[in-house]
């Protein structure tokens, strides 16, 4: 996914990033693997941000980062990594002086119905999860 997920940042770029981003998981589970998705999406959006011009001219102030499962999977545990991963896009020793807020929240449903507002979604991933339907349409 990692490839995938990196070439669509790279033409949300090219198209013009909104001032607040935001991506999605649908069916993060839990475990290492939850925030393993939206991690490598947020490296890409800092490596673009940080990047050379334009796309260090791009502004991108929020990242709002929503992880989606079913009600009856264990966010607990699916959040244990979330610790790790804002020390990993921390900007505190970094020497760099921009960086957008990350703001991560859990989405509990199913991806068969509406999930989020209107417009607030730019990238969406998903992984895995065909084979383990709740449900066949
Ligand atoms: C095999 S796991 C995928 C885990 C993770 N995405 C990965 O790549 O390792 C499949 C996940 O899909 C979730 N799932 C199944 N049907 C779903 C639905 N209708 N809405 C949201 N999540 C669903 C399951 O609860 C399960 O956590």
């Amino acid at each position: 996914m990692k490839p995938l997920i990196e070439a669509a940042v790279v033409d949300m770029f090219e198209a013009g990033l909104p001032a607040r981003f935001g991506v999605a998981d649908l069916d993060c589970a839990s475990g290492p693997n939850a925030l393993a998705l939206i991690s490598t999406a947020i490296n890409a959006v800092h490596h673009h941000l940080l990047g050379p011009a334009p796309a260090a001219a791009s502004r991108c102030d929020e990242l709002t980062v929503l992880l989606n499962d079913l009600p009856t999977n264990d966010f607990t545990s699916a959040m244990t990594g979330l610790p790790l991963l804002r020390q990993k896009h921390s900007v505190v020793g970094s020497g760099v002086d921009y960086w957008p807020g990350v703001f991560v929240s859990v989405v509990p449903g199913t991806f068969y119905g509406r999930l989020f507002p209107e417009r607030t979604m730019h990238l969406v991933c998903s992984s895995f999860s065909l084979h383990w339907l709740s449900k066949v349409c």
